[in-house]
């Protein structure tokens, strides 16, 4: 039989890669206090124990005190992070998984009110759109620093073990100096194409001046910026051979596009519903043209795509970052031909989204994710089977199941529908989120496999659930659509639900208000323009959307910037009039007395769910613990023992909206912490 290309094996100088597949370098922000401690390390080694090639550590870990950390990077200016980093590689190294880590001054993509409150500096005093910091320009102390800095880290990375380093150039301080966009200055660093190459070339001879030559120097880069004046692909074909010839870089990665703003973000990292693999042809001829190994990712998330990239020459690894995010064992799941069970990465970017507003990188449909240490990607057997009864089967109410016949109990799962997915299949009505579908989709193959019962079109009575004479029963019910408290008019309005079903026809002229600020909102508003109609959406908060984050952002702005849609932020509507044909909303703010009134066809609310729990609250004088969780043993991952009722023969638990409007992410870990211990 033929090799898979993606297990062959790569050398690099004197390095061997045991196979194409990488991480490449991402923060998930996992850090304390800067140091990449035993949270951060569980992460990289659960996935070197599946057998991931090259982990490319941290993401912008920052070299200079002046380049405070935007998303809890790690701080690679302090020589505390050598221990750190070296009980990380070791771990990894015994799997045989090669370590690296990228190393960045961030420059004007940073703010300085972070960390240590110095200045943020650049080549150009022009703040960047994203973090809004107005940087002050580099002076020539700043510049001999800078490069010291850049060598004493790559000294201490190496002192860790590390097997190598990648300098980040695209939307950093490297690339700030190099694009004509953001250097402004004179002298031996500012002015023609090679003054603005000087800064990178004299930080990587400084580098390699202290690393010598048996340890791996990389550049990930955009080649191609694609901004009007910016580096566009012949003069970055041109600095991708600088590299090649300098002799001091052993291998190139691959970006297309621009960071500085949201939009160019997502073309360089595309979420869901944009094109896969987009920029396989252009890495290719980056590496035809110098012969270098070339590494690159950009939503690659399936193997039969990362296979092509590496059988057909266009790279030389391949990074499957989200992929590994969503499923840390892919590489395991290839070698044990077991492809088709790996979890999907439906390119929600939730991950992403999240360390750009303070958080860590978490998954939507993976809850092990940077929970390596108290949650588990493989589900242990239980002591004891039971008969497990689950109502519901959205993602909550499916990974309930999932977790539970893994754990060996018989599981039989109710729905009213005739089909598995709640809420997420109306997410999935627009064309844009189908993706969203394989989050099911995932789960009902697993349950498949592991025997659990449906019985679809089934609204569950108590007596229909008690009849199964289960030893737990988890209801997963969801919920169903929330109404604003209006004066007068709840029978005049309609919910986005109905129009994203499809049960309501979108109006030609809609006041849409969004209450709840997440995606149901715009897909409403998506579909009311589609159908020809004018919107304005309006909220009561101080953005719109507060709780879709940036990347996930940018695809609604796309579609709805233009004549056909509008918003307005911090107004409420209060109440809703028949008037001839037509509607009358009447709309108020929270912050002063104001009122306008406007005449529209439709009024469509956005509110989140109330939680469908009239089951749960049947069964719950009858349950042993009478629907009550043990939190602190929930939260320490120990199982639960309840017991309010003792003549109670089973546990009663509810999961999801079924408790409170939520998102995925919420129910799915709601379902696996619980049934872990079940
Ligand atoms: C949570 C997260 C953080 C990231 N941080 C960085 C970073 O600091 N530096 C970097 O070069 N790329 C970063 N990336 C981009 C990834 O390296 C990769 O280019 C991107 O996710 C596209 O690859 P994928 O589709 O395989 O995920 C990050 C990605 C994610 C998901
Ligand atoms: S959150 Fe979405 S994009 Fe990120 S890893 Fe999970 S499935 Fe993939």
């Amino acid at each position: 039989m033929r090799a898979d290309p993606l297990l062959t094996p790569l050398t690099v100088k004197h390095l061997t890669f045991k196979n194409r597949i990488m991480l490449s370098s991402h923060e998930p922000a996992y850090a304390e206090d800067g140091m990449p401690k035993d949270t951060y390390r569980a992460y990289h080694v659960e996935r070197a124990k599946a057998g991931v090639a090259l982990t490319m550590t941290a993401g912008s870990a920052t070299v200079s005190t002046d380049s405070p950390p935007a998303f809890n990077n790690i701080l690679l200016y302090k020589d505390e992070c050598v221990p750190w980093l070296k009980a990380l590689a070791d771990e990894c190294h015994e799997h045989g998984t090669a370590v690296m880590i990228q190393m960045t001054h961030l420059g004007r993509r940073t703010r300085w009110d972070k960390g240590d409150w110095l200045p943020s500096l650049s080549a150009t005093h022009m703040r960047e759109p994203a973090h809004r910091a107005s940087p002050k320009i580099v002076e020539d102390w700043d510049i001999q620093r800078i490069i010291k800095d850049f060598a004493d880290a790559a000294e201490r990375v190496k002192a860790a073990g590390l097997d190598g380093l990648e300098l980040e150039a695209y939307g950093h301080l490297l690339d700030q100096f190099w694009t004509p966009l953001t250097n402004e200055l004179t002298g031996p660093y500012g002015g023609s194409f090679d003054n603005r190459l000087r800064f990178i070339f004299d930080v990587l001879s400084a580098i390699r001046e202290r690393v010598g030559d048996k340890f791996l120097v990389g550049v990930r880069f955009s080649a191609d910026e694609r901004l009007a004046g910016g580096i566009d692909a012949q003069t970055g074909l041109e600095i991708a051979s600088r590299f090649q010839t300098s002799g001091l870089v052993d291998f190139l990665n691959i970006i297309r596009g621009h960071i500085e703003t949201d939009s160019g973000l997502a073309d360089v990292i595309p979420v869901q519903g944009m094109a896969n693999a987009p920029y396989l042809d252009f890495v290719s001829a980056v590496r035809s043209r110098t012969g270098m190994p070339t590494f690159h990712a950009a939503k690659i998330s399936d193997v039969a795509t990362a296979r092509y990239a590496i059988e057909s020459g266009k790279m030389d690894m391949v990074g499957m970052t989200r992929a590994h995010i969503a499923d840390p064992h892919i590489v395991r799941k290839i070698m044990s031909g077991q492809e088709d069970r790996i979890r999907p990465c439906v390119g929600a970017t939730y991950c992403l989204d999240r360390i750009y507003q303070g958080g860590m990188a978490l998954c939507i449909h993976n809850p092990a994710t940077g929970r390596e240490l108290t949650m588990p990607n493989d589900i242990t057997p239980a002591a004891i089977a039971k008969r497990i009864v689950i109502v519901g089967a959205g993602p909550g109410g499916l990974e309930a199941a999932r977790v539970a016949a893994e754990r060996g109990h018989k599981v039989v799962v109710f729905e009213a529908a005739d089909e598995a997915g709640g809420q997420i299949r109306l997410t999935a009505r627009s064309p844009r989120r189908k993706e969203m579908l394989s989050i099911i989709a995932w789960r009902m193959a697993e349950c498949e496999r592991l025997g659990v019962e449906f019985r679809f079109n089934t609204w569950a009575e108590s007596a229909d659930v008690l009849a199964e004479s289960p030893d737990c029963v988890i209801i997963a019910t969801g919920g169903f659509p929330d109404t604003p408290p209006l004066a007068t008019g709840d029978d005049l309005v309609v919910s986005t639900w109905d129009i994203l079903s499809g049960d309501v026809a979108p109006g030609k002229t809609v006041l849409l208000f969004d209450d709840a600020g997440d995606h149901a909102a715009l897909q409403a508003a998506e579909m009311i323009v589609e159908h020809g109609g004018k919107v304005e959406i309006i909220t009561p908060d101080r953005t719109f959307s507060p709780e879709i984050m940036g990347l996930n952002l940018v695809p609604y702005i796309r579609s709805l910037q233009g004549d056909h849609a509008a918003f307005t932020v911090a107004q409420r509507l209060e109440s809703v009039e028949r008037s001839g044909n037509g509607l009358t909303a009447a709309i108020g703010s929270d912050y002063r007395e104001f009122e306008r009134r406007v005449e529209v066809d439709q009024v469509v609310v956005n509110c989140g769910t109330k939680p469908l729990d009239e089951l749960y609250f049947e069964l719950k004088p009858h349950a042993r613990n009478q629907g009550a969780v043990d939190y602190v043993a929930l939260t320490q991952g120990r199982p639960q023992d309840v017991c309010h009722n003792t003549n109670g023969t089973f546990t009663l638990y509810r999961i999801g909206d079924a408790v409170s409007s939520r998102n995925t992410h919420a129910a799915i870990y709601d379902a696996l912490r619980l049934m872990k211990d079940m």
